[in-house]
């Protein structure tokens, strides 16, 4: 795992920035020993453009840069004492019970969980269609019937039409949603939760949160007090989260500056790149993340490879749009050596 997936990882997994911390017991803490980390800013790739897998390119927070050095020392410890610390401070950030928290090796872990528990033979999972995939491969796995509910005009998820085939079964609803960035606003989201039979359960996936800036996106987290089937806690594997993650996780936390940065650098180099776009004549569907769904007006497949031949990875193919490109916002240097590749694939 390189240094820029964790902070990816972790940016989306962490709810919000702020609450103060200490980072492992001082039983366990060898910290004194350990050199004292510089922040480095994320190391460039030499030749590759990456901008295939909505990474956060500004690196992790240095609190959490320097907490995972000063927890080398324990790296062969489990990390029960650390993690309860962690969800603890989660839980009091998001005004919910600390078991209500469920720590996951990613968030892909927590798909993974969700549809091991709430899927199977009997048991269908709802999604959106173009939707992040990977939920719909683990509930396959399970011998679950895929139902996949093509977004509405506006790419929003069509609740109405997910409701009526839900039967029971688990709802995935990926909020803004990868790939098309888009989002379903939260009154219709809260609307939806509110008729939805307790049977049922929903999942909503928000692991692009932080980049939402529209005013009718909200987080539903505040909803899982009164909807029980909104919570989902079952079958943990024990210590599937590393101590060095936690400590970086929950040193994360106390860093006030690495959501808001992350934030606005986004926000200002996505609008630089479409500015850009909108300049070539080319339509994009509007973004609430940190990736832009571009629709090049022709078979995307080609267009992917053409780049990749000059070292730009841009987002696969999603066959519901087989016209739109996903473009990650990476750094302002990497979206212009976009850009240039880019006219020269359309030249
Ligand atoms: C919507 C969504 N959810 C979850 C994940 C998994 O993220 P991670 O396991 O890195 O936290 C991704 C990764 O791209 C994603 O796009």
């Amino acid at each position: 795992m390189n240094s820029i997936s964790i902070s990816r990882r972790k940016f989306a997994q962490l709810l919000s920035a702020g609450a103060a911390c200490a980072v492992v017991k001082p039983a366990l803490s060898l910290a004194k020993s350990a050199p004292e980390v510089k922040s480095q800013p994320a190391s460039p790739l030499t030749r590759i453009v990456r901008l295939s897998s909505n990474e956060n390119p500004y690196g992790p927070s240095p609190h959490a840069l320097k907490a995972m050095t000063d927890s080398f020392n324990v790296a062969c410890r489990y990390p029960d004492e650390a993690a309860a610390l962690l969800s603890e401070k989660l839980a009091t950030l998001n005004s919910v019970n600390a078991n209500q928290i469920l720590l996951g090796d990613g968030s892909g872990e927590i798909l993974k969980l969700c549809a091991d528990t709430f899927t199977g033979a009997q048991r269908k999972l709802v999604a959106g269609d173009p939707t992040f995939e990977a939920i719909l491969q683990h509930a396959t796995v399970n011998g679950a019937e895929v139902v996949k509910v093509p977004l509405t005009d506006n790419f929003a998820h069509d609740l109405s039409k997910m409701g009526a085939v839900a039967n029971a079964g688990l709802v995935y609803i990926c909020n803004p949603n990868n790939p098309t960035a888009s989002f379903t606003p939260k009154n219709e989201l809260t609307d939806f939760i509110s008729k939805t039979s307790p049977q049922t359960i929903i999942l909503v996936d928000e692991a692009y949160f932080h980049y939402a800036d529209n005013p009718d996106y909200d987080s539903v987290i505040p909803l899982v007090k009164d909807y029980p089937n909104l919570i989902v806690r079952s079958h943990q594997s024990w210590d599937s989260v590393n101590i060095m993650a936690v400590a970086a996780a929950t040193a994360s936390l106390s860093d006030p500056d690495q959501v808001t940065n992350g934030r606005r650098l986004n926000q200002e180099t996505r609008t630089f790149v479409t500015t850009q776009l909108d300049a070539m004549d080319y339509k994009y569907i509007p973004s609430q993340a940190n990736f832009v769904m571009i629709d090049v007006k022709r078979p995307v497949l080609p267009l992917i490879k053409a780049l990749k031949e000059r070292n730009v990875e841009v987002g696969r193919l999603f066959p519901a749009l087989p016209t739109h490109m996903r473009l990650t916002i990476g750094k302002k240097a990497e979206m212009e050596a976009f850009l240039s590749a880019f006219h020269q694939v359309l030249a």
